[in-house]
């Protein structure tokens, strides 16, 4: 290609080449924004600090709590405690159809978890509650691994979430759900 002298030509191509970065960040932004609407994929914005060194004393995720309730009006809130190397608690009975509102934290290092084929995935770290709110809409046993190395019992991290249609979804008197992993 002969070299460009002339000042027009020039800035010709600087203005394609111009063109095709705007191009290239035009697409980018809507494979962002299609997905975040279409598939409901949103970056974790909630930021909520806990002490992680009284996490199992503090009132909303002592042992007692944990777990899924449905407060009188209705609200599903699953909380769990991440730790080396298992969630508590290890099985979580969901009811299907219905908004659920997932709260996570860590006493000890970084884990992860997502529940397999929905959108619910995030990091859990220490000094942060991680809350994530989804619906589950069909039944069945979902498979939730740790997904953030945290040690060598890495591996053996999961919990199972239990999605329960309407029609066989049973709280006790407190408005505790609990499921056994055994079934
Ligand atoms: Cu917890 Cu990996």
């Amino acid at each position: 290609m002969a070299p460009i002298t002339n000042e027009q030509e020039l800035q010709k191509t600087e203005f394609r080449w111009a063109m095709i970065v705007t191009g290239a960040v035009t697409v980018l932004f809507a494979v962002i924004g299609i997905s975040s609407f279409v598939m409901a994929l949103h970056p974790p914005s909630h930021v909520e600090s806990i002490d992680p060194a009284t996490v199992s004393q503090s009132k909303e995720f002592a042992e007692s709590n944990l777990g899924t309730s449905v407060d009188p009006d209705g609200a599903v809130t699953v909380r769990i405690i991440a730790t080396q190397f298992a969630f508590v608690p290890r099985c979580i009975p969901v009811p299907q159809g219905k908004p659920v509102t997932i709260r996570v934290t860590s006493p000890d290092v970084i884990h992860g978890f997502l529940i397999a084929g929905t959108n619910a995935n995030t990091m859990v770290v220490p000094g942060y509650v991680a809350e994530v709110r989804t619906v589950f809409g069909t039944a069945g046993d979902h498979l939730m691994p740790c997904h953030e190395f945290c040690g060598l019992g890495h591996s053996e991290m999961w919990a199972l979430v239990r999605v329960v249609p309407q029609a066989q979804w049973q709280t006790d008197a407190d408005g505790k759900a609990r499921c056994d992993i055994s079934r």
